[in-house]
């Protein structure tokens, strides 16, 4: 018995050092110490030993049992070892490669200057108010001092849904709406979407307008001129001045049409102002009376101001566009320029 366990562990030893793989592990596992393998085998011929040989014998099996399956469970070991640093070299990432680039989005230069004009007015005091596209004639037109024969309908060509129903032509219908819902002291920016039949290349039917509205005690011209310089040095650089011109609107007592001195000459005259040293940016004035009186607040206690600024107007004069088409065809060699 002593010398098969020795013939067997020679046997082993050449056996396990021979196991490179998963496969040859579970070879050696059936081989030597599974129900049908030769430890078994041995245990089994201890029936034909000697009696009084057979605790001794059974210890030196046991004992040779347990030095092949701790040789087995090293060799599992070295195998989990191996298969972990081959996968390990084959998953490797390879972090010198470039990245894949995604292209990133840009906002809009409207949404760009509209933020800025925003941003800029906030910084006042305004607050924001937004109101509906589709507007009825009532909070248009009427409401604002234009009644239905009002020849100052025409200075609007609108798009009319139904005789009272129309896509707004003015953003000035959200100054009604604040007003509904508001006492003063108001101040607001209404920004949005408006619409007009007109188009050329500093016309389109849609475009955007940003309103603006003060309402309080002793509110007068001069409040208005001051927000608008603020305004226009915020956006045109800090040597930009204004310059009010008289002007009609219906809703608007006195009215003006506020000039921005020329950025691009700065006042020498050129082709931006067209020789002039001015650009005319927006419309404004003192709320009329009737406006006031219109949404329940008392003219002899309250005055407002209020102006109206084309966002792609002041787009156009910053960026140096001279297409408002560009601004809605979304060609991206256009939209890529205004990446910050
Ligand atoms: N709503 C006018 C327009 O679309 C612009 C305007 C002028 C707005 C004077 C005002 C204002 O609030 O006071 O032409």
């Amino acid at each position: 018995m002593e010398s098969k366990i020795k013939d067997m562990r020679a046997q082993v030893a050449e056996a396990i050092a021979r196991v490179g793989s998963k496969e040859e592990l579970d070879t050696f596992w059936q081989q030597f110490l599974s129900k049908k393998g030769r430890v078994q085998e041995l245990m089994k011929s201890l029936g034909g030993v000697a009696p009084e040989e057979r605790p001794a014998m059974g210890k030196l099996i046991n004992e040779f049992k347990a030095q092949v399956t701790a040789a087995y469970e090293e060799a599992a070991a070295r195998i989990a070892q191996a298969e972990l640093a081959r996968r390990n070299a084959s998953e490797q990432i390879d972090i010198t490669l470039p990245a894949k680039t995604r292209e990133e989005g840009a906002l809009h230069p409207i949404t760009l200057t509209k933020n800025q004009m925003i941003s800029v007015f906030a910084g006042m005091g305004f607050q924001i108010f937004e109101g509906p596209e589709i507007e009825d004639d009532d909070h248009n037109f009427t409401r604002l001092n234009v009644a239905k024969n009002h020849p100052a309908r025409d200075m609007q060509d609108t798009f009319y849904i139904t005789e009272d129903i129309l896509l707004r032509t003015q953003t000035s219908p959200g100054q009604i709406r604040v007003m509904d819902a508001q006492k003063p002291p108001i101040k607001v920016l209404v920004p949005g979407r408006v619409f007009r039949s007109d188009s050329d290349a500093t016309h389109s039917p849609q475009f955007h307008q940003m309103e603006g509205l003060v309402v309080d005690r002793h509110i007068t011209l001069c409040d208005l001129q001051g927000m608008l310089d603020e305004f226009v040095k915020k956006l045109f650089g800090e040597d930009a001045k204004t310059r009010l011109r008289p002007s009609y609107f219906p809703f608007t007592e006195p009215s003006v049409e506020v000039d921005v001195s020329c950025f691009e000459c700065g006042g020498h005259g050129c082709g931006l102002c067209k020789g002039t040293g001015w650009i005319e940016i927006l419309g404004g004035g003192i709320v009329h009376r009737k406006v006031l009186e219109n949404c329940g607040i008392d003219p002899n206690e309250y005055s407002g101001l209020a102006f109206g600024i084309g966002i792609e107007r002041v787009a156009m004069l910053k960026y140096g566009i001279n297409n408002i088409g560009l601004f809605y065809e979304n060609d991206l060699r256009f939209l890529r320029q205004f990446k910050d």
